[in-house]
């Protein structure tokens, strides 16, 4: 996730267990080349993340090999492209959800990828456009992932028009899973083993599951999610998340990982909206700190059902 699945952040994960794989934030290809990956903390991994696959926004089949040489220096356990991303600017360049749109280059840059790539290759997607066909498009998608070679297919089962505030369609969960032999693994909207208890018909032919916003507000929820509860120490938490930043990014990042993070950190709390507010008006990193320490040391009362609703 854009601003907040980075290293340090998956490092607080870690520290917790209980997860799969991580994912990276989208690294736009482009910037790829041009950065020195050996430093920079957005391609950064560390041993105890485990396997971490590096999801990809590209848009032009002939830059593939040489993003894909730039990549492999970093050894990824897996490599996924972004073919569900809704945001305009991301459309605009022909990527994301865009991709997913125009079948030629979309198999011309999975093929390329395909060919530079032993390890996972997987693609995350939406249902596409609310048009009529979307299924029968959407089936031939599943096809050309199979032929292209593609390893598994994370589906976001929302139309590429649709906001976080309308609930995924876990119900076409089976349809779609049915329609091809690759592994589905499932995403949005999954905030706890609970909605699988409820609907288990929903994920019966699923491979895996992928959480996102809510693993953000609670970091532990891999470990709980297998049974485990954790009574996590929610200073130490977010003290801890603050340090991993700081040895990772630069001190202009600094306060915007830290208050993104914040904000969704703000939902375990039945007064959440204080820590929230006091995140919003701070204006640099001395004042967010002293906030976030006084609410988070006056032992906050928990949230009954923390979750995400308007988080985007
Ligand atoms: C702030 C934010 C950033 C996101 N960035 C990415 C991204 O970089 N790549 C991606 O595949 N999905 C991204 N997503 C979408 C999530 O991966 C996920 O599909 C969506 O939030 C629904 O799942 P959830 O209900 O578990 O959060 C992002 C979502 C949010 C809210």
């Amino acid at each position: 996730m854009a601003g907040l699945t980075h290293s340090a952040f998956r490092r607080l994960v870690s520290d917790f267990g209980g997860h799969g794989a991580l994912f990276t934030e989208m690294l736009c290809g482009r910037w790829l080349r041009a950065e020195n990956l050996r430093t920079s903390a957005a391609t950064r991994r560390r041993a105890q993340e485990g396997p971490v696959i590096y999801q990809l926004m590209i848009a032009e089949p002939t830059e593939v090999p040489a993003i894909m040489a730039c990549l492999a220096q970093l050894e990824p356990a897996g490599v996924d492209l972004n073919c569900a991303c809704p945001t305009p600017n991301v459309r605009h360049a022909g990527a994301g959800s865009a991709l997913f749109e125009d079948r030629e280059r979309l198999a011309a840059i999975l093929t390329a990828m395909r060919r530079e790539l032993a390890g996972p290759l997987t693609v995350k997607i939406r249902l596409g456009l609310p048009r009529e066909g979307w299924r029968a498009q959407l089936a031939d998608r599943l096809r050309l992932f199979a032929d292209c070679g593609v390893d598994a297919v994370i589906l976001h089962p929302r139309f590429a028009d649709e906001k976080l505030r309308r609930r995924a369609r876990h119900e076409l969960l089976p349809e779609l899973a049915s329609a091809t032999r690759l592994p589905i693994i499932a995403s949005g909207d999954l905030h706890g083993p609970e909605l699988l208890r409820r609907n288990p018909e929903h994920f019966a032919g699923v491979s895996g599951l992928m959480i996102g916003r809510m693993a953000v507000v609670q970091p532990w929820l891999f470990r709980a999610w297998r049974s485990e509860p954790v009574a996590p120490d929610y200073l130490d938490v977010w003290q801890r998340f603050v340090r991993y930043v700081r040895e990772d990014f630069p001190e202009r990042k600094v306060f915007h990982r830290i208050k993104a993070f914040t904000a969704y950190y703000a939902r375990n709390f039945h007064f959440g909206h204080t820590l929230l507010a006091a995140t919003q008006s701070a204006t640099d990193l001395a004042p967010l700190t002293e906030k976030a320490t006084r609410f988070l040391s006056s032992a906050p009362q928990p949230a009954l059902h923390p979750d995400v609703a308007g988080l985007a």
